[in-house]
């Protein structure tokens, strides 16, 4: 890649040093956003971390910029696949290639997903598949493969990142439907693969979580202006307040945790729908006393 690597921010973190020497982890989506501050978390505290994404340039460059920040003395390292988690042999490869370079696999942070606002009613089949594949038939394939490749014999941690869809998912239903299958799959998965030693759990972080790469994705929307009423902590949250919860998900801390889903969204969850419901009256109430005449209408 030519021209300069852009200079790493300074990474910090709230986990002593040196707690994922030796460990090596998978983050899906971690040139980007939430995945690149979990990544540089990761790399901080001296893991092994395999970056992967679909868009081969801009992860290439992520992996380059990251390298940049690594101390010499440091055991940590970050290499990069291209991999799109729609395609089952590329995902069966992003598994492999992790194997082949690190010779192992500690953690898998499915991270990677996409989706595009828009009204349900508008959403063509191609757009709905498109994303349930991505963010959900994506992850299982990133479960199953880092779990028969490895982790059926050797244990490990899983974690997903899925979102604030917890009353709903407006304008973006497609997603909402494919993270609430997520955190059902991280319960059905942390069942069936206990007795192998693998934990899998969630974290769900809220739409207040500003990056760089949202903004971009998002510009139009403006999602970021005006969200601050909704949000009990009054303010915007931060990707390394998600990879702080990650890392504590993956570490031994969480070590009797699993089947779980843990919310970064500022207690928005909580509290208020940004959904406008304009005022209307398409949903009389059933009564007894309904005027058959007229269904929409109440003799009360
Ligand atoms: N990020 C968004 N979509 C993706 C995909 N299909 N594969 C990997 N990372 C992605």
């Amino acid at each position: 890649m030519a021209g300069a690597v852009p200079k790493s921010r300074r990474v910090s973190s709230i986990f002593r040093p040196g707690l994922f020497k030796d460990k090596v982890a998978i983050v899906t989506g971690g040139g980007t956003g939430i995945g690149k501050a979990i990544t540089q978390e990761l790399l901080h505290l001296g893991c092994k971390v395999m970056i992967a994404s679909r868009n081969l340039e801009r992860l290439e460059q992520a992996a380059e910029e990251m390298r940049s920040g690594i101390p010499q003395d440091s055991p940590a390292q970050i290499e990069h696949v291209e991999c799109n988690i729609r395609k089952e042999q590329q995902v069966k490869t992003l598994i492999s290639s992790t194997l082949a370079k690190f010779g192992k696999l500690d953690y898998l942070v499915n991270n990677g997903g996409g989706q595009f606002p828009g009204p349900a009613a508008s959403f063509s089949l191609k757009g709905w598949n498109a994303v349930i594949e991505t963010n959900l038939t994506g992850t299982f394939l990133c479960c199953r493969e880092a779990y028969n490749q490895w982790m059926a014999d050797h244990g490990g941690v899983i974690l997903n990142i899925i979102a604030d869809m917890w009353k709903g998912f407006p304008s973006m239903s497609h997603t909402g439907a494919a993270r609430a299958g997520v955190d059902n799959l991280t319960k059905s998965l942390a069942l069936e693969w206990a007795a192998n030693g693998v934990r899998v759990n969630s974290v769900a972080p809220g739409s207040s979580i500003y990056s760089e790469t949202a903004a971009a994705n998002y510009g139009d929307m403006k999602i970021f202006e005006g969200a601050i009423p909704y949000i009990p902590a009054k303010r915007l949250g931060k990707t390394e307040e998600v990879s702080a919860a990650v890392c504590f998900l993956l570490s031994p801390a969480a070590a009797y945790i699993s089947g779980e889903t843990l919310k970064v969204d500022g207690a928005a969850s909580l509290y208020r729908s940004l959904l406008n419901i304009p005022e209307h009256n398409k949903i009389p109430a059933f009564s007894w006393d309904i005027d058959e005449t007229d269904p929409t209408k109440s003799k009360l």
